[in-house]
């Protein structure tokens, strides 16, 4: 399948794998670029950006095809050095960085300079457009299904994405609840040109987590993700467990007043207890309502051959049939 986004960033399948925390490491970033697609490797997991520099450069041995590596500009008590962690992208030779959290403004100018693209992740048309005014190259548009943060606007795929292909110049990727290949075609269908998933690939055999993590993600239903943070502005989407209901019952006591120490427990240092450790009551960690779809432990390759594969049976079977089916006599009402 040939998309703007197969051709934007030389790949084979219009697949990417968004940056996640403690989980885009160089082992399911190679394996989704092996695959075909665009694998990520999640900049800020590295604590360093020689850390970071180390991971670029194991991924670059176990791939020959392009991979990215994400940045995120999120409120942090302190900055980490993105013009260092920059560096360490561009001296690794990579050339797509996916960006997200605030606006990657600032940092521009230096990724433009050594020629890297820039994806930019968001959930809405305005910022969106903001991205392809300051020269991102494509955006992620991420809608309110999506595991992590969705934004403040509530704003479902069905309604972000044509929104998104009304207005914008520049190509995009649906993100948020993109789990197969019906994801694919309906994303192809109002207007992307290809799509960016996140939770379904921790359910691979790949993904370098906690064997409990990939139990839990086939475990869960549609039913079993919870919206945190709202009142800090800083909304995520997580997957329930008891310490995500413990910050739920300090948000409902805090209400307006909540502040980001109130919830510290539940929420910082959560990522290694759950992904290393396999700890599944940490606290909040990022899971999209898509793990209703989720069923089984692909290996990457499989997941994205069979997502290829039925895509172009729907399209060429189910879509064009019925177009190709006879016109049924129109109803007529009984006299
Ligand atoms: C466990 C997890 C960790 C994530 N960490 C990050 C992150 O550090 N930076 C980022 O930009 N997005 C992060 N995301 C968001 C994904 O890149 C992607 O946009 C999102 O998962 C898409 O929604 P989906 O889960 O429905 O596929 C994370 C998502 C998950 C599930």
């Amino acid at each position: 399948m040939r998309t703007a986004i197969t051709d934007l960033f030389g790949i084979e399948h219009p697949i990417v794998q968004g940056g996640m925390h403690y989980v885009g490491f160089a082992e399911l970033a190679a394996a989704v670029s092996n695959a075909g697609g665009l694998g990520i490797i999640t900049g800020l997991t590295q604590r360093t950006p020689e850390n970071l520099a180390k991971e670029v450069a194991r991924c670059h041995d176990m791939t020959d095809k392009p991979f990215g590596v994400n940045l995120t500009f999120l409120p942090t008590f302190d900055a980490p050095p993105y013009p260092e962690y920059i560096a360490a992208i561009r001296e690794g030779g990579i050339k797509i960085v996916e960006t997200a959290g605030r606006s990657p403004e600032q940092y521009m100018p230096a990724l433009k300079a050594a020629g890297i693209k820039v994806i930019h992740k968001c959930t809405s048309v305005r910022h969106s457009l903001k991205a392809e005014q300051i020269g991102c190259d494509a955006v992620s548009v991420d809608g309110f299904e999506c595991g992590g943060h969705p934004g403040e606007d509530d704003m479902p795929n069905m309604i972000l994405l044509p929104r998104a292909a009304e207005e914008l110049k520049i190509p995009f990727v649906a993100s948020g609840g993109m789990a197969d290949a019906r994801s694919l075609v309906a994303a192809l269908a109002l207007g992307a040109s290809g799509i960016n998933m996140g939770t379904r690939f921790i359910a691979t055999k790949e993904a370098p987590v906690h064997d409990n993590v990939k139990k839990a993600l086939v475990a869960a239903s549609e039913l079993d993700t919870r919206i945190v943070m709202r009142a800090l502005r800083n909304t995520e989407r997580v997957l329930k467990n008891a310490g995500v209901e413990r910050l739920m019952e300090i948000e409902r006591e805090k209400g307006p007043k909540l502040v980001i120490a109130d919830i510290l427990d539940e929420v910082a240092g959560v990522y290694p207890k759950v992904m290393i450790n396999g700890d599944m009551d940490a606290g909040a960690w990022s899971c999209g309502m898509v793990v209703g779809l989720i069923n089984d432990v692909p290996t990457v390759k499989e997941l994205i051959d069979r997502i290829m594969t039925d895509a172009e049976s729907i399209i060429r079977q189910r879509l064009t049939g019925f177009l190709d089916a006879p016109q049924q006599e129109p109803l007529r009402a009984a006299s």
